[in-house]
C-alpha cells in the first residue's frame, strides 16, 4: 500500500515532463537537452549521438540509424543534419540580405494566421522580410462582382507587412484562374474587356500604392508548349492585354516594380522563349516592365540545372528576377533520402539566385508542410516546404542557408 502511494506521488511530479512529447523531427535526448525525451505516437526516439536523439517514424529507425551524427550547434549557421532535422540556427531574411539579396519571403493567406504557432514564426522578420498573399489580392476576392471592390482579406496581409517591417508582393491584377464568372464567362467587345481590365488594375494597384514592392500584373499568360493560354483576355484582346494591364499598373502606382509571373522557364524551352520573346518586345515597345518572376515549383531531384542561366538570360533584357514561389514536392511518404535530396534541390535554386545580381529575392510558397497547397493539387505529393507541418526545420532550411552562402 506505501509503496502504490509512492508511485503514485512520483508519478504526479513527473506527469507534466511525461506528458510533453516531441514531434517527429523533433529532439527528443541528449546531453544538455531538457525537453521531451518521448516521441509523438507512430514515432521512436532515435539516439544519433551522446548529444542528440530525434524523433522519426517508426518503420525508418534502421535507415536512419546509419545516418551522420553530428551534435546540433548552437552557434552555427549550418552543419549537416542527421536526418529529418535541420541544424542550422542561421535566419534566413538576414542570410538572404547580407548576401545582397532584398529579402527571404514567403507566401501566406488569410486563414493561417489564426494558428499562433503559425504566425509566432511568421512574423520574425529576420527569417522573412517579404510575403505574398496567395489568394486574398486575386481578382475573384477583390472584385467579386463588377465595380464591387473588397480588399478586407488583401488588407490583412498588407497590415501584416507593414507592422512586421517586411516588404509586400502584390499577387496578382490579371490571370486566367481564379477569375469571378463574370469576367470569365462575359462576353465582351474588346472595348468594354480593355475597360475591365484598367478599371481592375488601377483600382487594385492604388488601393495598395505605396505598401507594394513588386506586383504580378500578369499571372501564368503562356502554355506550356509556348503558345497564349486562350482565356477571355487573349480570346478577346489578343496579345495586348498584357501591355493594358501593366499601363495601368505603372500609372496607379508608378513606384510599384512590375512583373510577369510565370512557372516551366526555368529552363530552356519554348515557354521559356515565349515569355523572353514577349519581354523584348514589351520593352522595344516602352511598356512598362521592371521584373519577370521564376515561380520554381519544382519536384526533388529535378531542379533544372540551367535555373541559373535562365535568371541571367531575362536579366540581360534589363529587367530584375526574382524567385516568387519556391516549393519542392515529393511523392510521399518523405524519407530520409528525399528530405536530404531536398536540402540540395534548396541549396541549389537558393545558390542559382545567389548568383545572379539581378536576382532580388527569394519567396517560399508558403514555409510549412501544413498549409502547402502541393497535396491539394497533386495527389500522393507533398512534403514540399522548409518546414514540416509541425513548424520543424527540415534539411531544406540548412539547404536553403548553405545557398544563401552560410
Ligand atoms: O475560398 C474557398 C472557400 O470558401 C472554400 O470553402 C474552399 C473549399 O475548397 O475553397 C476555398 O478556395 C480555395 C482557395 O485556394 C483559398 O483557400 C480554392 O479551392 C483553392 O483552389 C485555392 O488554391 C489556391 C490556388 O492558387 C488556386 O489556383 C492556392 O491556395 C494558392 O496557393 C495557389 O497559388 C498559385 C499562385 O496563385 C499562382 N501560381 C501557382 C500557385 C499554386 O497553385
Amino acid at each position: 500500500m506505501l509503496k502504490l502511494s509512492i508511485s503514485f506521488a512520483a508519478l504526479a511530479v513527473l506527469l507534466p515532463f511525461v506528458q510533453a512529447q516531441s514531434p517527429v523531427w523533433g529532439q527528443c535526448g541528449g546531453i544538455g537537452w531538457t525537453g521531451p525525451t518521448t516521441c509523438t505516437t507512430g514515432n521512436v526516439c532515435q539516439e544519433y549521438s551522446a548529444y542528440y536523439s530525434q524523433c522519426i517514424p517508426s518503420g525508418q529507425a534502421t535507415s536512419v540509424s546509419s545516418a551522420p551524427s553530428p551534435p546540433p550547434s548552437s552557434h552555427s549557421s549550418t552543419s549537416t543534419a542527421p536526418s529529418g532535422a535541420s541544424t542550422s540556427s542561421a535566419k534566413l531574411n538576414q542570410l538572404a540580405k547580407s548576401k545582397g539579396k532584398l529579402y527571404f519571403g514567403t507566401a501566406t493567406d488569410n486563414s493561417e494566421l489564426s494558428d499562433t504557432g503559425y504566425t509566432a514564426i511568421l512574423d520574425d522578420n529576420t527569417m522573412f522580410g517579404q510575403i505574398t498573399p496567395a489568394n486574398s489580392m486575386k481578382w475573384d476576392a477583390t472584385e467579386p462582382e463588377q465595380g464591387q471592390f473588397t480588399f478586407s482579406g488583401g488588407d490583412q496581409i498588407a497590415n501584416l507587412a507593414k507592422s512586421n517591417s517586411m516588404l509586400l508582393r502584390g499577387h496578382n491584377c490579371v490571370w486566367y484562374n481564379q477569375l469571378p464568372s463574370w469576367v470569365s464567362s462575359g462576353s465582351f467587345t474588346a472595348a468594354q474587356l480593355t475597360s475591365i481590365i484598367q478599371n481592375h488594375c488601377s483600382t487594385l494597384v492604388t488601393h495598395y500604392k505605396g505598401q507594394v514592392y513588386a506586383w504580378d500584373v500578369v499571372n501564368e499568360p503562356f502554355n506550356d508548349d509556348g503558345t497564349w493560354r486562350t482565356d477571355v483576355f487573349y480570346n478577346t484582346l489578343g496579345t495586348s492585354y498584357v501591355s493594358i494591364a501593366l499601363n495601368a499598373a505603372r500609372q496607379a502606382d508608378p513606384n510599384a516594380k512590375l512583373y510577369i509571373n510565370e512557372y516551366n522557364i526555368e529552363y530552356v524551352g519554348a515557354k521559356a522563349t515565349s515569355l523572353l520573346n514577349l519581354v523584348k518586345t514589351l520593352k522595344s515597345q516602352s511598356v512598362p516592365l521592371d521584373g519577370i518572376g521564376f515561380q520554381c515549383h519544382f519536384i526533388v531531384g529535378q531542379v533544372p540545372t540551367g535555373l541559373q542561366s535562365q535568371l541571367s538570360t531575362f536579366a540581360a533584357q534589363g529587367v530584375e528576377v526574382a524567385i516568387t514561389e519556391l516549393d519542392i514536392r515529393m511523392t510521399l511518404p518523405s524519407t530520409p533520402a528525399l528530405l536530404q535530396q531536398q536540402k540540395t534541390d534548396y541549396q541549389n535554386t537558393i545558390a542559382a539566385c545567389s548568383a545572379v545580381e539581378a536576382c532580388v529575392g527569394v519567396t517560399v510558397w508558403d514555409w510549412t508542410d501544413k498549409y502547402s497547397w502541393v497535396p491539394n493539387t497533386f495527389s500522393g505529393q507533398g512534403a514540399a516546404c522548409p518546414w514540416d507541418q509541425n513548424f520543424a526545420k527540415k534539411p531544406a532550411y540548412d539547404g536553403i542557408a548553405i545557398g544563401f552562402g552560410n
